[in-house]
């Protein structure tokens, strides 16, 4: 069966003059949305599976957010953190209720709360006497697209171009606690472990549970900071509200943002005791970050997903996804693997399959491609059932349909 062609795929991208052309996009232009649905400018309609790349976690438009969110517009959007924001305490408070952590700092993305984490880590060495601390890092890893934060990242095409890179990391394989030995015992300067409890962008890669718990105790026995990145894999989408939570293990730091805002951009880094008072008045800030608007979205966010079980709709209906792919494509040649837990699933393939993309835009379906080969379903988590059943319907015969192609 061919992939069905439509306008879509032949009409190429509307050129944006004035915008730094630093995307590939699809000549689509999303005009609204409601739940996993969204509708283009022309009329036409889409399941969204892709989530806004895994922020979107109470879907478009939802019934009890919009009208939380332009009460607070209405009321107040941004202060300054010259001032209080009680906002703020209210989130930190249910953040740390919900991780078991201590305290948070709170900023407007993903990359600011890695670099937050990587101050932390930095600091807490120098607090101890070590004047150039490093932070073990992974390969296939991202953090983000600073400088520093792409120096963390396993990933050379982020860095490609940007050197001179950050110093003061040392990178690992994932999932090989004798590698981090190794370095524990030949890097007397290591202060941190900084890791994706699932890699995203690397193509969903699952840390183990036990590999897990060996750096929890290696990071114990050495006196330094597990650091948990849960920017993409964290705020229920594994059907726990952090992946952690399914080790039983706790992190010291923990950087969040995508879904904590539901779509507004929130980015937070969660303490633990250990790390906690590293910071202090003078070492870090932000002007936006915090804001009343955004903490009023995590605030809502959680309390909604609390009151409406979106934690235990991301992990049955994760679970009857996961189970529909693999009855479609599990053990086709072509297929590698299908992983990852709750609402955050990949499906390896054995060549690159980008064009996936546009295809599956064409048919009607939002998913991401990553790591070139692996296809990524990061849907809202209040899909249901029926919506799951659809993604399969959909995304199935455009893989079969690709795979017979030579
Ligand atoms: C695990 C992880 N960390 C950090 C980031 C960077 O987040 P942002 O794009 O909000 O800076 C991402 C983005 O994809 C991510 O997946």
């Amino acid at each position: 069966m061919n992939a069905p062609e439509s306008a879509v795929l032949t009409i190429p991208a509307r050129p944006m003059p004035h915008v730094l052309n630093t995307y590939g996009r699809l000549p689509i232009a999303l005009s609204h949305g409601k739940g996993c649905w969204l509708w283009d400018t022309e009329g036409r309609k889409y399941l969204d599976a892709l989530g806004g790349i895994a922020v979107n976690t109470l879907g478009h438009a939802h019934p009890k957010l919009v009208p939380a969110l332009q009460d607070q517009v209405a009321r107040l959007i941004h202060t300054s953190n010259y001032y209080e924001v009680p906002l703020q305490e209210q989130l930190a408070a249910k953040l740390c209720e919900i991780s078991g952590l201590s305290g948070a700092f709170f900023c407007n993305s993903g990359l600011e709360a890695n670099e937050a984490a990587l101050k932390i880590a930095r600091k807490f060495g120098h607090d101890k006497g070590i004047d150039a601390p490093e932070v073990i890092v992974y390969e296939r890893a991202f953090h983000g697209r600073s400088i520093a934060t792409l120096s963390a990242s396993g990933n050379p095409k982020v860095q490609a171009g940007f050197g001179p890179l950050v110093p003061g990391f040392v990178r690992v394989p994932l999932n090989d606690l004798a590698a981090v030995q190794e370095v524990a015992r030949s890097r007397p300067n290591v202060v941190a472990v900084f890791l994706e409890t699932i890699q995203g962008e690397g193509g969903v890669n699952p840390s183990r549970w036990e590999y897990l718990q060996g750096l929890r105790r290696l990071c114990d026995e050495q006196g330094w900071l597990l650091m948990l990145d849960e920017v993409q894999c964290g705020i229920g989408r594994t059907g726990r509200w952090f992946a952690y939570q399914w080790a039983g293990i706790q992190p010291d730091v923990m950087p969040l943002a995508k879904g904590l805002g539901s779509g507004v951009p929130v980015g937070a880094v969660v303490c633990g005791p250990r790390a906690v008072n590293v910071l202090g008045p003078g070492n870090h800030g932000t002007t936006f970050g915090g804001n009343p608007l955004a903490m009023r979205a995590g605030v809502e966010t959680l309390r909604i997903m609390e009151e409406d079980g979106v934690m235990a709709n991301a992990a049955a209906v994760g679970e009857a996804l996961h189970a529909g792919l693999v009855r479609e494509l599990g053990g086709l040649h072509g297929v590698v693997d299908i992983r990852g837990a709750g609402l955050m699933i990949g499906i390896e393939l054995a060549r690159p399959c980008g064009v996936l993309l546009a295809r599956a835009a064409a048919a009607g379906l939002l998913i991401s491609v990553t790591a070139d080969s692996v296809i990524r379903i990061v849907p809202p988590l209040i899909m249901s059932h029926d919506e799951a059943a659809q993604v399969v319907a959909i995304l199935c015969p455009l893989v079969k349909a690709f795979l017979a192609q030579t």
